[in-house]
């Protein structure tokens, strides 16, 4: 039957027959899902599991500071922190595509992780000799809409699936490969994980990569973590996040609309608000958010972020929308 305690159960057993006395790298992306595969493997492997977590320029604010305190103490594994922005974003410069970015950010993880190999021996002394497996937190639904799901079209390439690189010499370890976003809180809650992680609104890996509508760079990186923490704190402030699964903040960096501010013209930038309510993230629809917090959260946005001089709402569920922008 169906419990977390019996999945849990039979994930760690399936991994240590896959890793066998083997040894592993789990890349932390600061959601739930590769925090929740890297405590199976944890449990299944013990110190042979090393974590990894990439900054790669794309991260919210604060992320970082989380993955490295909370996430680490909670997986109780050694954890590689590998600074990577200036690779990542010298790759991504001039690219406008999203599946061009998908790919890139893709390929760049797995040449970090190939990088953090050498260091994860060191850690785990001397008679360690390779690293052969790659641990991700894989869910149904990215296999589904990366083109892997029986007849599916690509919808999008998950940077974890249709977005690796053909030359991945890692041996994949996906745990999570057959679950749902709820069964993986629920298999990480029965870990022990805390609240505060497994009750994270999903991210994605490519992060604000993906949620700039334009060619990346670091000034409109800053300026959408901006918008971005200032429109999570009021969510949070007003008691919305288990009502909203969650909200992708979007730059619409190649888009200028005229304002006003004080006695003078601005020529800024849209920033795209996109609550959404979803079971799973294969079907979703736009929450209802109060208007107090929209207006709170628009004035507040165009007040404090240079740059952007309007706030809008995107009310389309999914079909025929996705819930990100790229
Ligand atoms: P879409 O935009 O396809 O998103 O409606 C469905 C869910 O998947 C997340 N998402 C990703 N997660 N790597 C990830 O780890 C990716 O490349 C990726 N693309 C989308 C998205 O945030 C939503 O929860």
């Amino acid at each position: 039957s169906w419990t977390a305690a019996n999945i849990a159960e039979q994930l760690i057993e399936a991994v240590r027959e896959q890793v066998g006395d083997g040894r592993a790298i789990c890349g932390l992306s600061g959601g739930v899902d590769s925090a929740v595969a890297a405590a199976l493997v944890q449990r299944a492997i013990g110190d042979r599991l090393t974590c990894v977590f990439v900054d790669h320029g794309l991260l919210r604010a604060g992320e970082r500071e989380q993955v490295e305190t909370d996430f680490a103490a909670a997986i109780g594994a050694p954890l590689i922190t590998l600074d990577d922005a200036d690779v990542f974003l010298g790759h991504l410069a001039g690219v406008t595509d999203p599946e061009t970015k998908r790919k890139i950010i893709g390929r760049e993880f797995i040449r970090s992780f190939e990088r953090a190999v050498a260091r994860a021996l060191e850690l785990q002394g001397d008679d360690a000799e390779s690293v052969d497996f790659l641990v991700q937190g894989t869910l149904y639904p990215d296999v589904v809409e990366s083109g892997g799901g029986s007849g599916t079209a690509t919808i999008k390439s998950h940077h974890n699936v249709g977005g690796l690189p053909d030359d991945v010499e890692f041996t994949l370890v996906e745990p999570l490969r057959l679950l749902f976003k709820d069964e993986v809180r629920a298999v990480g809650r029965e870990l022990g994980l805390p609240e505060a992680i497994v009750g994270r609104h999903p991210f994605p890996g490519p992060g604000l990569g993906i949620r700039i509508v334009g060619a990346v760079d670091k000034q409109r990186l800053d300026t959408l973590r901006a918008a971005d923490a200032i429109a999570r704190e009021e969510m949070t402030a007003a008691g919305l996040d288990s009502t909203v699964w969650q909200c992708p903040v979007v730059l619409l960096a190649d888009v200028r609309s005229v304002g006003v501010q004080g006695d003078g013209r601005t020529y800024g930038h849209p920033i795209v608000l996109r609550p959404v309510s979803s079971e799973d993230a294969m079907t979703a629809d736009w929450t209802r958010v109060p208007y107090e917090t929209l207006a709170l959260i628009s004035n507040r946005i165009t007040n404090e972020v240079p740059d952007v001089n309007r706030v809008v709402l995107d009310i389309t569920s999914k079909p025929p929308g996705t819930i990100e922008w790229e």
